[in-house]
Order: structure tokens, then C-alpha cells, then sequence
């Protein structure tokens, strides 16, 4: 595998960094195929309890897609760029753990359109937001003009679309476009403590309070509903619910196994 995505994994938590810092860690295709690598292997492995992404250096998350390498593509190509980055998206925000963006900087189109396929999103307090492909002539083509409405609502989506004005965190966290925004120096270990907590939480239980939101927020919401309260008499024959409980009434931390 290419250096393009650097994998470190620790006490169940998968820390991914994307590595361009010279390009503002732009997605080029050379990214994108790392980064599906990187998905692919985590999908497979049981000990993986969260993930957090982030980009080198210290100016930028992403900037976005690779201009240069965009410039010279045909419709065609630029179609299939587009599917390429739908499918790598998609891929990560199905992966059954929680999926954490540390934006720890310029998180731009391409960029912008990776941590809305991430579950939840913290800032650096000098991290700048957008999608500014009308600056280009361009639209998003990751996703942007879809999950960017349905995280933050469709009139002001279509604000920061038609525009490309960049967001300060500030900002981001008022509309909804991260949680919480923490200092630049501070920010990657105060996520890494985060994940720490989701990792020790009940795994089973974990995925699927994932699986039933992200399924649910598609569907009717009686579906949806009824979609929970299936999982949950699940979790009933699962050892961890039983230690979970148990361990409460007998007033220790619960030792869970991911059974
Ligand atoms: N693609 C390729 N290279 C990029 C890049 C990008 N998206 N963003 C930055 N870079 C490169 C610059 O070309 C520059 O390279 P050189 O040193 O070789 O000249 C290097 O990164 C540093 O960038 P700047 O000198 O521009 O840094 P700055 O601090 O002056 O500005 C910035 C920072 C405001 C983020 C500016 O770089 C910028 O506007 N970048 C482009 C942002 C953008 O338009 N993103 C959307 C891309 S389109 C897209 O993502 C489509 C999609 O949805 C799939």
C-alpha cells in the first residue's frame, strides 16, 4: 500500500491520516484508492472499534479533490472521478463503527464532502469549511449537494453551495457542520480520547445504535421504530447486554467481550 493514507491502529481505535500535505491533502485518485483500501481491511477487522480521520500537517483536513488532476479529465473521466469518490464515501460511512472527522484545517469541497460521510465531526478553532466548486465552474461531486443538506438542512446547504463561501468553526459548529470545535494543538488527542470512550462502550451495542440511526433517518418512521425495538430485543441475547446490566447492579465497570 502507498503512503497516500497513513493507518494507526491502537487500543481498538483505527486512526487514518491523509497524506498530502504538500497539495493541502487534495484527494487525488491515488488518495481515494488508499483510503478504500484502508476501509476494506477495517471492515474485516473485529478488534477495530472506532475510526478517526485527519489530515498531515497542520494547515489542512482537505482542500478538496486535485485540481490539477481534475483539470485534465474528459466528461467521462469526470464522471467516473465523481463515482469513484460516491463509492469510497459511501463505503465509510457503511463501515459498522463509528467514523470520526478531525478537521484539523482547511476541510474544503472534496474535503468538506469526507467529513459529511463521517458519523461525527470535531474542529480545530482554525479550521475552514465549504464547498467553493462554483468558484471553479464546478459542483460537488462527492456528495455534497446531497449529505450537506441532510446534515445541516437544505436552505442553508444550498447557501453554502451556490456561494463557496468559506465557514469558520465557529460557524460549522452553530449549523451543525461539527460538534464541538477544540484548539488546534489540542484537537487530535481530545478526539482521540472520545473514540477512547466509544471503543469502551458495549461494541455490539455500539454498531448497532449506528446501524438502526443511519438505516432509520432513510426510512418512515414507524419503519424505523419498528426497526428499533427489533435490535434492541437483539441486544437481550447478547452476552454484553447481560454484563452490561449485570455489572451495573453490581456496581463494577462492565468487562465486555463483543459477543
Ligand atoms: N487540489 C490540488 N492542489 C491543491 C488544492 C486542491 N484542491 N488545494 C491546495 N492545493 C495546493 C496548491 O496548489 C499549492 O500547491 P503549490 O505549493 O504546488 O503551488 C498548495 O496546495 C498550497 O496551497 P495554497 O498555496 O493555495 O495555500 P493558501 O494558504 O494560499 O490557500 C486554500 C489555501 C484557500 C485552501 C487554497 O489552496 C484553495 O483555495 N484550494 C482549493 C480549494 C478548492 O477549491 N477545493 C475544491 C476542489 S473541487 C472538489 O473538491 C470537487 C469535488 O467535490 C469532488
Amino acid at each position: 500500500m502507498t503512503d497516500a493514507v497513513l493507518a494507526n491502529i491502537e487500543g481498538g481505535l483505527l486512526t487514518l491520516t491523509i497524506n498530502r500535505p504538500k497539495a493541502l491533502n487534495a484527494l487525488n485518485s491515488d488518495v481515494l484508492a488508499a483510503l478504500e483500501a484502508h476501509i476494506d481491511a477495517c471492515s474485516t477487522d473485529s478488534s477495530i472499534r472506532c475510526v478517526v480521520i485527519t489530515g498531515a500537517g497542520e494547515k489542512a483536513f482537505v482542500a478538496g479533490a486535485d485540481i490539477a488532476q481534475m483539470s485534465q479529465l474528459t466528461p467521462g473521466e469526470a464522471a467516473h472521478f465523481a463515482a469513484l469518490g460516491h463509492a469510497v464515501f459511501t463505503k465509510l460511512a457503511k463501515l459498522s463503527v463509528p467514523v470520526i472527522a478531525a478537521v484539523n484545517g482547511f476541510c474544503l469541497g472534496g474535503g468538506c464532502e469526507l467529513a459529511l460521510a463521517c458519523d461525527i465531526v470535531y474542529a480545530s478553532e482554525t479550521a475552514h469549511f465549504g464547498q467553493p466548486e462554483v468558484k471553479l465552474g464546478l459542483i460537488p461531486g462527492f456528495g455534497g449537494t446531497q449529505r450537506l443538506a441532510r446534515r445541516i438542512g437544505e436552505m442553508r446547504a444550498l447557501e453554502l453551495v451556490v456561494t463557496g463561501r468559506m465557514v469558520r468553526a465557529d460557524e460549522a459548529k452553530q449549523i451543525g457542520l461539527c460538534v464541538d470545535t477544540f484548539p488546534a494543538d489540542a484537537l487530535l488527542a481530545r478526539v482521540t480520547k472520545i473514540a477512547g470512550t466509544i471503543a469502551k462502550r458495549g461494541p455490539v451495542a455500539v454498531r448497532l445504535a449506528k446501524r438502526v440511526q443511519r438505516l432509520g433517518v432513510e426510512a418512515p418512521l414507524a419503519v424505523a421504530n419498528a426497526f428499533e425495538a427489533e435490535a434492541f430485543g437483539n441486544l437481550f441475547d447478547t452476552a454484553d447486554a447481560r454484563e452490561g446490566m449485570t455489572a451495573f447492579l453490581e456496581k463494577r465497570d462492565a468487562a465486555f467481550g463483543n459477543r
